[in-house]
């Protein structure tokens, strides 16, 4: 199988005479967007159209008996192929792949004609449209085409299911008239060892292939196998992986071991470009979620994601719940037929993957529709009985028809529990709950927000995720979601954008990310929710804080002074939930001033009190006060210099916070929080290795402007420009802005091999240079 992403003939808009020999406004390659879109303020309107993608192609006529085939693995939203000036094909899902047979009007040894012609209008009856939509649907080829070809007979599909760990069993299809008696059957470890095979009749559509020692695969340790079937000529490969899948009534055990699904809701757009990301930019968001999220499970919402980054699920071990394309709307009966296909296409496409654990056959967030629902449960029980149903819906007490109640619980609003009771939320609490959507629109969250609110987004997926664990009603917690999307003029926050995300559009963490992150033991994590400026507080009061971390407490330093230390977390469904910081004082009165410990300990008291009530001191701290003045013989101006010298700190001079994070004794993690004017740029590069050929490549950078003691400088909105060598192109503007301290570019190759260097500078800050190299390479499957 070959990727024919070059060289694609592009007219804008459609045109009849294009199928057969009109001429084309360009040549483009795939993943192609019909529009590229700003950062902020992109309208919906301008990919809404009809455009047209051209390719010639050759057949050998030594190769005439071969039968000859293109996939689609995505084109958005209504595509029809044509072949020589013929209609073959119509596919009507922007988010399921397609094949279409070219064998019977092949022209051999001349040039034949693929035009393409694919609709992106909104207003097409088919999923998800037909209302409104809170993201952006964008329009064109936008992931892989393939061109392959197979003998007469040839294996059509291969299932791979493994209901217990000792045991594979193959169902196996084929297409044509098969001149064999038998298929081979071969099971590979992940070194590519043969583990067992099997020669089995060709009437045997089924086959149980006992194995032994095998590694399961989960996201922890997420061992995959390989599948190969041969038959003649033709083979079929699909990777894997032992994985059993059991629910009870709270709770998931995948073989046989219980597990909290801790994960976020994922689109497959990003700035610029929208969904046309080429596999490296899908695979790393994956690897972002894993490695830097350290979520264990996602949810593409709404709608099946690529390929390559459900490949990637499975090799990073994430556990996946897709879903069938869609947002509140069920259109008429076409529509209703369409999305029953997409079930059908959904299940087919992705059941070898042993990342997904749930098939979600609602639309999402749709009303019950009884007839709909019963049929989507059914197709994909019938080609899957392996996994569980599940469907997203923002109603209580709804029918449910499938295994699991996926609900999008957005119960929480920052000072109620954070999450509704199976009871609250269920007719029948005998079936599993997870949450599928909580926070999101009901607490957007920029990145150059406050340092306030970005606390409170932070605590809100804190508190959501730790009472939805305590509770051992939920199975698990998808939350809305990992990074701020793109949307339509119906929703966001006037630049339409959703700022939704833990992450920003490119990906960069905000303090929420931070909730995720610290929930495991491999990595220690720290992060504090406040630079110290009290200028950046109401009346110059620093309220209680939190520290963010899988440490087993936090040490507080002040000029190198011990503080206090900090363990306890109100959060305790979380393994490791955010620790307040409510005492910036704790030892210093004792150690600077002339009190004993009880004056030192009541005047601590007092002045924290005064920083938290101002001058509506409840009636404790005033008799404190009473006592500080009468028995320790304060007088007010002491009190007052205290409080300037301990607490408020205007026009002090500049203090040097220390937090060290402990972990078994030690300190693993150390921040430092002090005034400083001195930033530098700092970067993350998805990857600096790119392979140029049946594809172009591309990578993702992250950039960062960082104080001196390496804090994100998160208001600072610098102008950086972006310039290029060598054979690489900036995706996007030349000159982008910090946000929040943050920002990101991406570059793409050039159809050149060699050396390249991207330059990312501005005025006030030393340029980072990053080097490139990129090697021909192609993608067989
Ligand atoms: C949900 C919806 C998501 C997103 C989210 C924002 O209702 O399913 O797509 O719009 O709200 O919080």
């Amino acid at each position: 199988m070959n990727k024919i992403n070059n060289n694609w003939e592009y007219i804008d808009p459609w045109s009849d005479a294009f199928i057969i020999d009109g001429s084309a406004d360009k040549v483009v390659r795939l993943p192609h967007t019909v529009q590229e879109l700003p950062l902020h303020y992109a309208n919906s309107e301008s990919y809404q159209k009809v455009v047209g993608y051209r390719k010639k192609l050759t057949f050998d006529s030594s190769l005439k008996d071969r039968r000859y085939f293109i996939r689609f693995d995505g084109s958005a939203h209504k595509t029809t192929v044509y072949f020589n000036g013929k209609e073959l094909y119509v596919h009507s899902c922007g988010y399921t792949a397609f094949i279409v047979e070219l064998t019977d009007n092949i022209l051999f040894d001349q040039e034949n004609v693929l035009t393409v012609k694919v609709d992106s209008r909104e207003s097409l009856n088919t999923p998800p449209f037909g209302f409104v939509i809170d993201y952006l649907t964008y329009g064109g080829i936008y992931r892989d085409v393939w061109l392959y070809d197979k003998p007469a007979y040839f294996i059509k599909d291969v299932f791979v299911t493994t209901n217990t760990l000792d045991t594979v069993s193959v169902s196996i299809q084929t297409d044509g008239l098969v001149p064999f008696d038998s298929y081979q059957v071969k099971i590979l470890d992940s070194k590519g060892e043969i583990i067992a095979q099997q020669a089995v009749s060709i009437n045997t559509r089924q086959i149980q292939i006992p194995v032994k020692n095998i590694h399961a695969w989960s996201a922890k340790s997420p061992t995959l196998y390989r599948c190969i079937v041969e038959l003649g000529d033709d083979t079929f490969v699909t990777s894997f992986g032992f994985r059993t899948i059991r629910f009870d009534q709270n709770n998931l055990y995948i073989n046989g071991q219980k597990v909290f699904l801790r994960g976020l809701n994922r689109h497959q757009c990003y700035p610029y470009i929208g969904y046309a990301a080429v596999d490296s930019l899908q695979e790393e968001d994956a690897r972002i979620l894993k490695e830097e999220l350290h979520v264990n499970a996602v949810r593409t919402s709404h709608y099946p994601q690529s390929q390559s980054f459900i490949d990637a699920c499975d090799r990073y071990g994430l556990y996946v719940f897709t879903e069938i394309p869609g947002w509140q709307h069920i259109g008429d009966e076409t529509w209703k037929q369409q999305a029953i296909q997409n079930t059908k296409d959904m299940v087919l496409q992705y059941r070898n993957h042993p990342s997904i654990i749930l098939w979600g056959v609602r639309i999402n967030e749709s009303l019950d529709d009884d007839e709909l629902y019963a049929k989507t449960n059914e197709v994909a029980r019938n080609l899957d009985p392996t996994r569980p149903t599940a469907g997203v819906r923002y109603l209580t007490k709804s029918h449910l028809l499938e295994d699991i109640y996926t609900f999008n619980d957005f119960s929480h609003h920052g000072d109620n529990k954070g999450a509704l009771s199976k009871t609250e939320v269920m007719v029948d609490t005998h079936h599993p709950l997870i949450i599928s959507e909580a926070n999101g629109h009901m607490f957007p969250t920029k990145s150059f927000d406050t340092q306030a609110r970005r606390q409170e987004h932070a605590l809100r997926h804190a508190r959501v995720f730790s009472d939805a664990m305590a509770d051992h009603q939920h199975t698990g917690v998808f939350q809305w979601c990992m990074f701020d999307y793109a949307t339509h003029k119906d929703f966001g926050s006037g630049d339409r954008i959703c700022y939704h995300g833990v992450m920003d559009s490119f990906r960069n963490p905000k303090l929420a990310a931070s909730v995720y992150a610290s929930q495991q033991d491999e990595e220690p994590i720290l992060e504090i929710s406040t630079s110290m400026d009290i200028g950046d507080y109401n009346a110059g009061n620093l309220p209680d804080f939190y520290a963010f971390t899988n440490a087993d407490e936090v040490r507080l330093y002040k000029n190198d002074q011990f503080v206090s230390e900090f363990s306890r977390s109100e959060y305790s469904g979380l393994k490791h939930g955010p620790i307040r910081i409510d005492d910036t004082i704790g030892k210093l009165l004792l150690e600077n001033e002339n009190f004993t410990s009880k004056q030192a300990d009541d005047i601590r008291k007092c002045l924290l009190a005064s920083k938290k009530y101002g001058n509506n001191l409840p009636l404790r701290y005033r008799l404190l006060y009473a006592k500080m003045m009468f028995q320790y013989k304060m007088k007010y101006s002491d009190g007052v210099a205290l409080y300037g010298k301990y607490v408020s700190g205007w026009g002090s001079d500049s203090i040097t916070w220390r937090f060290d994070a402990i972990k078994n004794g030690e300190v693993v993690k150390s921040i430092i929080k002090r005034p400083s004017a001195k930033l530098h740029l700092s970067y993350q590069v998805s990857r600096t290795t790119l392979i140029e050929g049946d594809c172009y490549d591309m990578s993702a950078i992250r950039i960062q402007v960082k104080d001196e003691y390496h804090n994100l400088a998160s208001y600072a909105q610098l102008p950086l420009n972006l310039i290029t060598t060598g054979p690489i192109e900036i995706v996007g503007p030349n000159t982008v802005v910090t946000e929040g301290g943050m920002t990101g570019t991406y570059i793409k190759t050039t159809g050149e091999e060699g050396e390249a260097i991207l330059t990312i500078s501005t005025s006030d800050c030393s340029a980072i240079t990053i080097h490139f190299t990129i090697t021909k390479g192609n993608h067989t499957l």
